[in-house]
């Protein structure tokens, strides 16, 4: 077993953990992130989708072991982020899910593309949703979804000048 120490959704965690424990497994099991859905389990599918150290990833295809000093929020940690609450809203407005099996992901993945990019053009927003696999909506729904949140987001800046912009939120 090897010994790590990690910030999980703003949690100090130290434990040990078998080397060839996949950080999805990790989160799962031991910090109850059932937002984290294992589709491909092979890094394709973007199912799994988190965020570490600031930077989307999936954890599928990470070792927990690697993940020493690091710092990971899931969906479940999120759940008050101003980006994340408005692509919710969106999502279900623009019926950008049907089955909800790939959802984590998306929003995981939108809230990262808003970050970067604020409103991007529709090819930019494709390619960027790309790594990101649904098998149920044909992708138009959460296409319309993201671009209906960037939007929003972006009159809540305009509003509240920047207070409340997704650039402003912490970079987890
Ligand atoms: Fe990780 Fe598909 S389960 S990318
Ligand atoms: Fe079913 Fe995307 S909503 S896989």
């Amino acid at each position: 077993m090897q010994a790590i120490e990690l910030t999980i959704n703003g949690e100090r965690l130290k434990t040990t953990v078998d080397p060839r424990t996949t950080l999805a497994d990790f989160l799962r099991d031991q910090a109850d992130a059932r937002s984290i859905h294992l589709g491909c389990e092979h890094g394709v599918c973007g199912g799994c989708t988190i965020v570490i150290n600031g930077k989307i990833a999936r954890s599928c295809i990470a070792l927990a072991m690697a993940m020493d000093g690091s710092e990971i929020w899931t969906l479940e940690g999120l759940r008050d982020d101003p980006a994340i609450a408005q692509l919710r809203d969106s999502f279900h407005q623009c019926h950008g899910l049907q089955c909800g099996y790939c959802t984590p992901g998306m929003l995981i993945t939108a809230r990262d593309i808003i970050a970067r990019y604020g409103n991007p053009a529709e090819g930019i927003l494709r390619d960027a949703l790309a790594g990101n696999i649904c098998r149920c909506t044909g992708y138009a729904g959460i296409v319309d979804a993201v671009q209906h949140a960037a939007v929003r987001l972006q009159q809540h800046t305009d509003d509240a000048s920047g207070t409340n912009s997704p650039k402003a939120v912490s970079p987890r």
